[in-house]
């Protein structure tokens, strides 16, 4: 199965990365990123809202350090939170610095919504707008916009701490809309992506801009809803392959980067790998896909103003 992609900027990105999402037990997220960069992994995704950048930072140093793996080696991406956007260069200097490196290998929107940087009465940031604030919809910016942020992160590369930009949370609309405005092309769009939320619009618009898709919760996150699939077994028991991995091939297969998020050992090791599946498996997994997919977003954040998924 193919292993590598390539960006629009020549880049080589590896097709399976390690997912850091809500690995932020201090311990277990440099454990994971040191037990995955063994395994073979040569692709870790962590974001700043994540708040496990130091840790992560932390996992790959020590593996460089013990020679498993050199800097130039790996694929780093970090992402910009909705607070930053009006002025990405700061806060990609602040990534950078709680990670340890010298530069990123790629540098996310990590959602297509500026916010106000607020502090709550103890000083702590506050990072999403309260659901319980009377006066939550003051925290959604209405002087900026995403196509402003792409301008500010367009020239993020030239500073040397990021080799590419790109988007992430982007729907069909928002990504067409951003690539037709004739700038720079992201090089990746990362989104919530699997057999139950196939995203294929946004596939074909991702593809006819030359755009990498990459996958979060391929699983679909935590209560993992994905593997409990029945249709998805069957092809799993028929290839005798974990469901998990059925689920990674078919991403990849599709042109996907997928991103699964495990800290546990003997997963992170097995879900590497990816097979190329039989044909026809590939193409009843798809059919059922675009018949079944759609309403599984099932990590869609609280947080989102109202009707975000369906204004564009
Ligand atoms: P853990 O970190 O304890 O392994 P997603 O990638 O969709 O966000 O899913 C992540 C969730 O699925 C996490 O709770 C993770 O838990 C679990 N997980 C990761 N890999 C596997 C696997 N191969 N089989 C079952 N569960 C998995």
């Amino acid at each position: 199965c193919t292993t590598t992609f390539k960006l629009n900027t020549g880049a080589t990105i590896p097709a399976v990365g390690l997912g850091t999402w809500n690995s932020t037990d201090e311990k277990e997220a440099k454990g994971a990123v040191v037990a995955a960069i063994k395994a073979g992994y040569r692709h870790i995704d962590t974001a700043y809202i994540y708040r496990n950048e130091k840790q992560i930072g932390e996992g790959i140093k020590e593996a460089i350090n013990s020679g498993l793996v050199k800097r130039e080696e790996l694929f780093v991406t970090t992402k910009l939170w909705c607070f930053d956007q009006t002025d990405p260069l700061p806060a990609l200097e602040g990534s950078i610095e709680r990670l340890g490196l010298d530069y990123i290998d790629l540098y996310l929107m990590h959602w297509p919504i500026p916010i106000h940087k607020r502090e709550d009465a103890n000083g702590n940031l506050i990072w999403q707008p309260p659901l319980d604030d009377p006066n939550r919809a003051e925290y959604f910016r209405k002087d900026w916009d995403f196509f402003k942020t792409w301008e500010l992160m367009s020239k993020l590369p030239e500073s040397g701490l990021t080799k590419a930009v790109g988007v992430s949370n982007f729907t069909a609309g928002r990504l067409e809309a951003l690539c037709s405005k004739g700038k720079l092309i992201p090089a990746c769009n990362q989104v919530q992506l699997h057999p139950l939320l196939p995203e294929i619009e946004l596939l074909e618009v991702a593809n006819k801009y030359g755009v990498i898709l990459e996958a979060y919760s391929p699983l679909g996150s935590q209560n993992t809803p994905v593997l409990k699939n029945e249709f998805i077994s069957e092809i799993a028991k028929k290839n005798d392959i974990p469901a998990a991995n059925v689920i990674f091939s078919w991403i990849v297969s599709r042109g996907i980067v997928v991103l699964p998020k495990s800290v546990k050992e003997a997963r992170i090791v097995s879900n590497l790998k990816t097979i190329d599946l039989p044909k026809e498996d590939m193409e009843a997994l798809t059919e059922y896909a675009s018949r079944n997919g759609g309403p599984a977003r099932v990590a869609t954040s609280k947080w989102l103003p109202e009707g975000f998924w369906e204004e564009y």
